[in-house]
């Protein structure tokens, strides 16, 4: 059932500020696999709608799901002609053969069982139709995985003495699992680009509301806002802001 992911809950728009920072890595999948008028695309964990409205903006029809009835509000703001669902992106509400494209940016490793949300992906595609999987770069590439500790216990579910989650970027990890999802895998890329925080607040609004972190620290929330300003001081600019570089992984498969 929806996850972490799905629990940004009452700070939708703190989480949502920051996502047109997306942009490149949204644009890059639509030059990839070219979509174009008429593409008909699923995005699952749309959020707040910034890749629908690229896609939507070069003539593609968009359809959106997300497991957040908040972000789908904001959706539905920047992406009007969107069809929008509240759903699970591992039981999608679609008939089969229905879209052209389907993509999950940072979402698919949220499913409970990511092989099958990748399967489901898999049959709302037409028959030779493309599933975009992007998740985090490689271990070591992406700033931000420094507050993975500082996060972590806040997630629901949370087991100190669970072994870490595999490095889904590593060669032939993605691949694996699109394959036991009967998906055929074609094409692979990374891209690298750098979120920009004006200052502490605009980065700790951020990354306290990605994830319900914020609201499932309670009373603890001051000192998880000072622990994610410690572990980032390095990624401090000359003016008081934040620069994180960030690489993200890709694999494009058919369906
Ligand atoms: C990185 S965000 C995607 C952002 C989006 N592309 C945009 O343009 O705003 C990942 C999304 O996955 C959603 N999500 C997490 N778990 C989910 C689940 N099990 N089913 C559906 N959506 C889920 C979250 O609510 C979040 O909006």
């Amino acid at each position: 059932m929806p996850t972490v992911g799905g629990r940004v809950g009452g700070r939708a728009a703190e989480w949502a500020a920051t996502e047109e920072q997306q942009l490149p890595t949204y644009e890059a999948a639509i030059e990839r696999v070219g979509i174009g008028e008429g593409t008909r695309v699923l995005e699952v964990g749309c959020g707040s709608g910034v890749f629908l409205r690229a896609a939507a903006d070069r003539g593609a029809r968009v359809t959106g799901l997300d497991a957040s009835a908040a972000l789908l509000e904001l959706a539905r703001a920047r992406a009007p002609g969107a069809d929008l669902r509240l759903g699970d992106l591992q039981f999608l509400p679609f008939e089969g053969d229905a879209f052209d494209v389907v993509a999950g940016f940072n979402s698919f490793f949220f499913a409970s069982d990511m092989v099958a949300a990748l399967r489901e992906a898999g049959r709302v595609a037409v028959p030779g139709g493309t599933v975009v999987i992007q998740v985090w770069g490689r271990h070591g590439t992406c700033d931000l995985d420094v507050i993975k500790p500082v996060v972590r216990p806040f997630f629901p579910g949370y087991d100190p003495n669970a072994p870490p989650p595999p490095d889904l970027a590593e060669p032939g990890a993605l691949e694996g699992l699109a394959g036991a999802a009967g998906l055929a895998p074609r094409d692979t890329f990374d891209l690298a680009w750098a979120f920009a925080y004006e200052d502490d607040g605009a980065l700790t609004r951020s990354l306290l509301a990605a994830g319900g972190v914020g609201d499932a620290a309670g009373e603890r929330e001051p000192e998880v806002r000072a622990a994610l300003l410690d572990v980032l001081t390095p990624f401090r600019t000359a003016e008081g802001g934040y620069r994180l570089e960030n690489t993200w992984h890709f694999l494009v498969a058919t369906a």
